[in-house]
């Protein structure tokens, strides 16, 4: 059985919309910074969670996020 979490394990999408868009991960706790950044080209789809290291996500370029709080879309 996995450990009971306090932090949102649920899954989010983003798929690319042009070339080189940035999904940028967050450090969780005091010290907010950039610990990843994942490039997706257009056309990639990558799956994503937020953990006990990140607890935020910057999206940079055009694409589409999916996750339970809707469909977002960069560019609009
Ligand atoms: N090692 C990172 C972690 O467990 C991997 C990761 C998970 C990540 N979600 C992310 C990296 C979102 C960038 C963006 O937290």
């Amino acid at each position: 059985m996995s450990q009971p979490s306090a932090f949102n394990q649920d899954y989010f999408v983003v798929k690319a919309k042009e070339n080189g868009v940035h999904v940028i991960g967050l450090t969780r706790g005091t010290d907010t910074r950039f610990h990843h950044t994942e490039k997706l080209d257009k056309g990639e789809v990558m799956i994503f969670q937020f953990t006990e290291h990140t607890s935020a996500i910057k999206v940079r370029g055009k694409a589409l996020i999916y996750s339970q709080h809707g469909t977002i879309d960069t560019t609009e």
